[in-house]
């Protein structure tokens, strides 16, 4: 079985600095690498580094060698890729002390797809063939169409996520790759359980893959749901570990593994990633993963709790001037004794200390981000007395609110 991934192929400019450059702000970087990636390519790389049989698909536009290269090196196909006049698509990666990371993009040449080369591309495949698509690509809604008709099995990674989306029928998708940001958009609720019930009533038929970072992944389809709990690394550079799950996730459905399986290879691939800097450089192959397997620990997490803490930390998020463990309790439909307890298992502290906290990061973030007067954050978080303000946030932060609003930088 083929593995055609459809997708876009990025220079990648990465800044490693001490934080995520905020509006207005000037960070001197202390690090910049040039590396090849791109979802398309970063997929189509980690599947073929799991072993399946890749061909990539996209548009490249002059001096491309890096991003070609690294595909052939890796025993992707590269045959079908078409060389257009425009410039490689590219993105600014930053990346920050600790290896969370955050991308702005060129489309570039990426978006050079014609429908003619669409139709060009698919008529090398078949019934049952995988194609694998991201969202950095034109033409998505024809892609899918045409593969739909061809019998193919279309797996969707819908990232980044835009309004592109909207052309394509997700009732013709088989296999959805999303995480978290990417449920709550498309199921348009915060609460992940019912996110993945709207899903799957709306699209009977999708089989659903959610990673969730540290906290693990879950697959759901419409006799399944297993849940994995994360492997537990150093993290270094998360970026591409998405990427590098979503393609091993792929390759492996080539094989005749089980689902339970296919999640535990997949997850680790994604951590091995994470310990390593850059994008398509840093995915594993199978022989590393397989002798790494063994000796990476697991987070202990458990996805009914993880539900429940996201829950819990989106409703005070969301009512941080009026939340309380009445109206937490009937949300959630425990006692407010029970709710109280949950809390305390949960975060280790009682219910009322976890909203003093998340008061004092809200007004933290106002001080940062707003010109807000004390004493309106103060009002907006829901403080009633000054004082108490002053004293829960010198005790959080270890400097009085305008002493950490002047240091901001
Ligand atoms: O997922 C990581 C990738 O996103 C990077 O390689 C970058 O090119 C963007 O496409």
């Amino acid at each position: 079985m083929k593995v055609l991934v459809f997708g876009s192929c990025n220079i990648d400019y990465v800044y490693r600095l001490d934080h995520i450059v905020e509006k207005g702000e000037t960070v001197t970087t202390c690090d910049f690498e040039i590396f090849p990636g791109g979802k398309g390519l970063n997929q189509s790389l980690a599947a073929a580094k799991a072993g399946a049989d890749v061909y990539f698909a996209g548009c490249v536009g002059k001096n491309s060698e890096i991003l070609t290269d690294i595909l052939s090196e890796n025993n992707v196909d590269i045959s079908l890729i078409d060389k257009v006049a425009e410039k490689n698509g590219h993105a600014i990666i930053q990346v920050d002390r600790n290896g969370e990371n955050s991308i702005f993009l060129y489309p570039g040449s990426n978006e050079k797809i014609t429908k003619e080369y669409v139709d060009f591309v698919l008529g090398n495949f078949n019934s049952g063939d995988f194609i694998l698509l991201q969202n950095e690509i034109n033409n998505l809604g024809y892609i899918v169409e045409k593969a739909f008709q061809k019998g193919m099995q279309i797996v969707l990674n819908p990232s980044p996520f835009n309004e592109k989306l909207n052309s394509i029928n997700f009732n013709h998708i088989s296999y959805l790759i999303l995480n978290e940001v990417e449920l709550k958009t498309i199921s348009q609720s915060d609460n992940i359980e019912l996110g993945l019930k709207l899903i799957k009533s709306s699209y009977p038929n999708i089989k659903v893959m959610l990673t969730l970072g540290e906290n693990g992944c879950v697959y759901i389809d419409n006799e399944t749901k297993i849940y994995r709990a994360a492997f537990d690394v150093d993290v270094i550079d998360t970026t591409a570990a998405g990427d590098t799950f979503t393609g091993y996730f792929v390759a492996e459905l080539t094989t005749n593994k089980t689902y339970e399986e296919i999640l535990k290879f997949s997850s680790a691939a994604s951590a091995l990633s994470i310990s390593k800097k850059g994008a398509a450089v840093s995915i594993p192959d199978r022989k590393d993963v397989i002798s790494n397997i063994k000796n990476l620990g697991v987070r202990s997490t458990n996805f009914a709790l993880i539900c429940l803490q996201k829950t819990i930390n989106c409703y005070i998020n969301q009512n941080i001037k009026t939340a309380n463990l009445k109206d937490l309790s009937e949300l959630l439909g425990y006692s407010t004794d029970y709710t109280g307890k949950l809390v305390k298992k949960l975060t280790g502290k009682p219910f009322s200390e976890v909203l003093q906290i998340k008061r004092c990061q809200s007004a933290a973030e106002k001080l940062l981000n707003t010109d807000l007067s004390i004493s309106q954050i103060i009002e907006q978080t829901g403080y009633k007395n000054e004082n108490f303000f002053r004293t829960k946030f010198k005790s959080q932060f270890g400097k009085n609110p305008l002493e950490y609003r002047k240091n901001k930088f």
